[in-house]
C-alpha cells in the first residue's frame, strides 16, 4: 500500500465482482439497442476497460476529455471540450462511464451538450457515487459503490495526476490534504 493512503475503501476483487455485475445488467437491459459506452477521461480508463469485457452485446466505444468550470451559473457554455467524439450520435443510445460522481456538475454539463444532439437516451454508469456532494440535481443509472464524503484515489482517480494507476480505492491520508491547505 502506497505511504500516501490512510485505508483501501474498496479492494481489486470487490471492484472486479462489481464490474461483472454492471456489465451483466447492462448486456440485459440493452439487449438489441444501438448502445456507445462513452468514457469521459481520464479517470474512466480502468473502469470503462474492465466493466465493457463483461458487455456480451455489441456496443461501440468512444471518449471525450473536459473540463468543467466550476463556480458561478453553470450551463452547457461552461464546460470546456478538450477532445469531443467522433461518433454520430443521433438516435443512439449513450451510456456515460464515469469514475465518481461527485457535485454532478460535469455530468450534468455533458449530459446537456450531449443532448443537443439528439441521442435516443442518455444514461450513467459510475463506479463510485458521493451524493452527499452533489450541488445539482442529477443521479446515476448504475452505481459500482456508494461512498461517503472523502477523497478516494486509485482505478482511475487520481490526486494531481498520480495514483490513477493503482488497483484499488483508497482514501487518502488527513493531513496530506490539509497540509496542502496551508
Ligand atoms: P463533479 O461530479 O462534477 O464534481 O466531478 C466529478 C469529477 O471530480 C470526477 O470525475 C473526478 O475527476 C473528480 N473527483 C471527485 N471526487 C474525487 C475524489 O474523491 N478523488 C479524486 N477525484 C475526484
Ligand atoms: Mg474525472
Amino acid at each position: 500500500m502506497h505511504s500516501i493512503i490512510d485505508r483501501i475503501l474498496i479492494d481489486s476483487d470487490q471492484i472486479q465482482a462489481k464490474c461483472k455485475e454492471l456489465g451483466e445488467q447492462i448486456s440485459k437491459d440493452y439487449e438489441g439497442k444501438n448502445v456507445l459506452l462513452l468514457g469521459l477521461l481520464k479517470g474512466c480508463i480502468p473502469f470503462m476497460s474492465d466493466l465493457m469485457r463483461h458487455i456480451t452485446i455489441p456496443i461501440r466505444v468512444d471518449f471525450m476529455d473536459v473540463s468543467s468550470y466550476h463556480g458561478g451559473t453553470f450551463s452547457t457554455g461552461q464546460v470546456k471540450i478538450n477532445k469531443d467524439i467522433d461518433t454520430n450520435i443521433e438516435g443512439v443510445d449513450i451510456l456515460i462511464a464515469e469514475d465518481i460522481v461527485d457535485t454532478g456538475r460535469t455530468l450534468d454539463a455533458v449530459i446537456q451538450l450531449l443532448t443537443l444532439r439528439k441521442p435516443n437516451s442518455i444514461k450513467v454508469v459510475t463506479l463510485l457515487d458521493k451524493p452527499a456532494g452533489r450541488k445539482v440535481d442529477l443521479k446515476p443509472d448504475y452505481v459500482g459503490f456508494t461512498i461517503p464524503p472523502v477523497f478516494v484515489l486509485g482505478y482511475g482517480l487520481d490526486y494531481e495526476e498520480y495514483y490513477r494507476n493503482l488497483p484499488y480505492i483508497g482514501v487518502i491520508k488527513e493531513e496530506v490534504l490539509t497540509k496542502k491547505e496551508v
